[in-house]
């Protein structure tokens, strides 16, 4: 497809969401690891996904998450024509980096451009919500939220939607493994409990405002304090093989913290810098490949855009 008014490609990045503490709420863009997605707009009504390229998905626009936010946006429009997409998924679903939330924020981001921006940031989230609720069974949006607005963001409410851009330290880099089996995150959400002991709640608590005060304030220290989490990791890091040694062998390799990207199976260990940032992606390949899953690392600083436009001929890294 060329990209002229009625067609574009746009970049959707994929995310870490949760930041350990901040169980739905916090969430953070990478850079350069995403989906990429072809938009058209059509003078006939409706949402045709044409084709997915890299996973077999549905192409059936109410079973498939970029469809579904592409539809609740399309009905808020009152736009009389549709859209046209084809989606190279380049996440994997199931992976803990937002690879729905990638594709929902992707469909709603562009085809909002391609009708000349008629709605806001927190509308494009709202409608990207609906993508994740067909995923998981819930409209969480703190994978949405960073991967529309970009940097970091905290989903104060979704009902009623509030949404802050948090403050993002330029040496922060984040070093991502995925390890290559699938973790759903409607399974992963029923495994939690739904109510948690007081004591456990002010800690926690505690880490997310230690967490977004460190971050404004550039205080690498209260960073690293902040990223703990005492009530999810417990219990879904039982489902990701390896995950003490990974953490161990992060936190001695200098990560500020370590824990599950947003639903598992993908850890993440937050660094200061880009050489830091090798150096734990290092220790923590060496400390998996006992484990003889395949993985694939990825090191990146913090994404400061959500989805964007791409030039007809860029191209991205293979991953
Ligand atoms: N907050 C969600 C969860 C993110 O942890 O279930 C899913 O990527």
């Amino acid at each position: 497809m060329s990209q002229d008014l009625n067609e574009i490609r746009v970049f959707a990045p994929a995310t870490i969401a949760n930041l350990s503490c901040g169980f739905d709420v916090l969430g953070l863009a990478l850079e350069g690891v995403g989906d990429v997605m072809h938009l058209k707009r059509t003078d006939s009504p409706g949402v045709r996904i044409l084709a997915v390229h890299g996973m077999d998905l549905p192409l059936e626009a109410t079973q498939n998450v970029a469809g579904v936010a592409a539809l609740a946006l399309l009905e808020a429009s009152g736009f009389s024509g549709g859209v046209e997409m084809v989606i190279e998924k380049r996440i994997k679903p199931g992976s803990g980096i937002g690879s729905s939330a990638a594709s929902a924020a992707g469909a709603a981001w562009g085809l909002n451009a391609l009708l000349g921006y008629p709605f806001e940031n927190p509308d494009l989230v709202r409608f990207a919500m609906e993508g994740e609720r067909l995923a998981s069974g819930t409209a969480h949006a703190d994978n949405v939220a960073p991967a529309i607005y970009g940097g970091i963001t905290l989903v104060r409410s979704t009902d009623p939607l509030d949404i802050a851009r948090v403050h993002c330290p330029g040496e922060l880099h984040a070093c991502v493994l995925h390890p290559q089996v699938e973790l759903k995150t409607s399974d992963a959400r029923k495994i939690l409990k739904t109510s948690i002991p007081m004591a456990k709640g002010i800690r926690q608590w505690g880490n997310v405002g230690g967490l977004v005060t460190g971050l404004f304030t550039e205080d690498y220290g209260l960073i690293s304090r902040s990223l703990e989490d005492c009530i999810i990791e417990p219990v879904r890091s039982l489902l990701i093989p390896g995950f003490d040694t990974m953490k161990q062998a992060a936190l001695e390799a200098g990560a500020l913290g370590f824990g599950i990207s947003g639903s598992g199976p993908s850890v993440y260990a937050l660094c200061r810098g880009s050489a830091s940032a090798r150096q734990v992606g290092q220790a923590l390949q060496e400390s998996y490949a006992p484990f003889d899953i395949p993985f694939e690392l990825h090191l990146s600083p913090v994404g400061q855009r959500g989805v964007c436009l791409l030039e007809p001929d860029q191209q991205l890294p293979k991953v």
